[in-house]
């Protein structure tokens, strides 16, 4: 920091225990910025003040030891240090509740307790994925407690496990609520990235929620494709190969799979609260991914007598190669067949918080019946002679 600077840090990040707020927290310590960790979470603020990741995310755990050790980084429970920081980044959850409705003041509430430390001069951007108009709203209520701050929001981009390259090669969108919000955002970005994207905050707070939902919309596309030739016997990917080869209007066809995970699903509900529930494809896309496992399950149930069988799931974690079960549909998978089998076994290589999974080979040796929830690269080599549901296809492209 300067010398004239009433801040003793350059970055606070709210919620920076998180599988985004963390990643950004270290990225930005390891380029030199002082940054202070604010969570609520006691446990996962005391695992990263040990320099230890809480979760897994490749290439960040030695930037993290290093960070920490080199006094760069330090988390705490307490909300007081957010005063001490010139820039201070919001990266908690944002999720929908049970009945798949957006709270737009789950944002502004968590900052209330941060609010009696928030100073003048400081520069407020939001990070987490928002409910269209947050970005004013919090502008509003921090004017209204008579702070000076610049607001801005920023959206992150990243997917989980490839945090510690995109952060640095994808462009930062940046939308200030002011030209010099938007101006000092930029600056704070331009130490990861050098592609800043200049939005209105209302612009961007849709590019982030039009982003995740396209994706969705695309996972549905072919799972729905993938249900309409399975039905009929025929092998979707051998299709999807075929149509896509050497033909580039069809090159960004996705596999089929199951479409889960903390972001697509919830993002996709609050784009369409967002249009007053106005989004018959949105919604058409929630029921072909949501429907999916149900599928899978009517399918298997045709050919075999489910209440007399063991069925293994192989992978918990809602992609490959992670250790986040955060709407993971292989725990539906699991639900729905706990009513029709006589047993449900299931594992996962990298999932450590589920104390019900079980070793790999076990489920191997009992299942009679074999699902591919995750597809995990370890399972590529598996060799069975076991009847296995793949949507993914994985085991045969070994
Ligand atoms: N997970 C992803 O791949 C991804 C990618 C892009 C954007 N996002 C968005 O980023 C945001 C965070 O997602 P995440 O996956 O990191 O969630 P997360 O649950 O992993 O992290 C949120 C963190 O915020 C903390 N927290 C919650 N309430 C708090 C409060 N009041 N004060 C301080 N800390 C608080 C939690 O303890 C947790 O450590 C969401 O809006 C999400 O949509 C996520």
């Amino acid at each position: 920091m300067d010398q004239q600077s009433p801040f003793t840090h350059d970055v606070v990040v709210i919620g920076g225990c998180g599988h985004v707020g963390l990643p950004l927290a270290i990225a930005l310590a390891d380029s030199g910025a002082s940054v202070l960790v604010y969570d609520v979470a006691e446990s996962a603020v005391e695992t990263v003040n040990n320099g230890v990741l809480p979760f897994d995310e490749p290439g960040a755990a030695g930037k993290l030891a290093d960070a920490v050790s080199s006094g760069n980084l330090r988390a705490s429970t307490d909300p007081a240090i957010v005063g001490v920081a010139e820039n201070v980044i919001v990266v908690i959850g944002t999720p929908v509740d049970e009945h798949l409705n957006p709270d737009p003041q789950a944002i502004p509430r968590a900052l209330d307790q941060c609010t009696p430390y928030f100073r003048d001069g400081q520069l407020l951007i939001l990070r987490s994925t928002v409910f269209p108009g947050v970005t004013r709203l919090v502008e509003q209520m921090v004017h209204d407690r008579g702070v000076r701050i610049d607001v801005a929001f920023c959206p992150e981009r990243i997917a989980e496990g490839r945090a510690m390259t995109e952060l640095y090669s994808l462009p930062q969108i940046v939308s200030g609520t002011s030209p010099e919000a938007d101006e000092r955002a930029a600056q704070l970005f331009g130490r990861l990235t050098g592609q800043i994207v200049h939005l209105e905050p209302e612009e961007a707070e849709l590019a982030k929620l039009f982003t995740n939902t396209w994706r969705y919309i695309k996972f549905a596309a072919v799972n729905q494709f993938y249900m309409i030739a399975d039905s009929r016997g025929l092998d979707f990917e051998r299709i999807r190969q075929g149509l896509s080869q050497d033909y580039p209007r069809a090159a960004d066809m996705p596999g089929a799979g199951y479409a889960a995970g903390p972001c697509l699903f919830k993002d996709t509900m609050q784009l369409a609260a967002f249009n007053d529930n106005n989004f018959a494809l949105g919604h058409a896309a929630m029921l072909v991914n949501e429907g999916l496992p149900l599928y899978v399950v009517s399918r298997l149930a045709q050919r075999h007598d489910l209440s007399t069988m063991t069925v293994g799931i192989l992978g918990a974690s809602f992609k490959a190669g992670s250790d986040d079960i955060r709407s993971s549909l292989a725990y539906k998978l699991k639900r729905i067949l706990s009513f029709k089998a006589r047993t449900v076994l299931m594992t996962d290589p990298y999932v450590t918080v589920d104390p019900e999974l079980v070793p790999l080979d076990k489920v191997l040796s009992e299942a009679d019946l074999l699902i591919v929830a995750t597809p995990h690269d370890e399972y590529r080599s598996i060799r069975t002679d076991k009847p296995v549901a793949d949507v993914w296809k994985l085991l045969a492209t070994a």
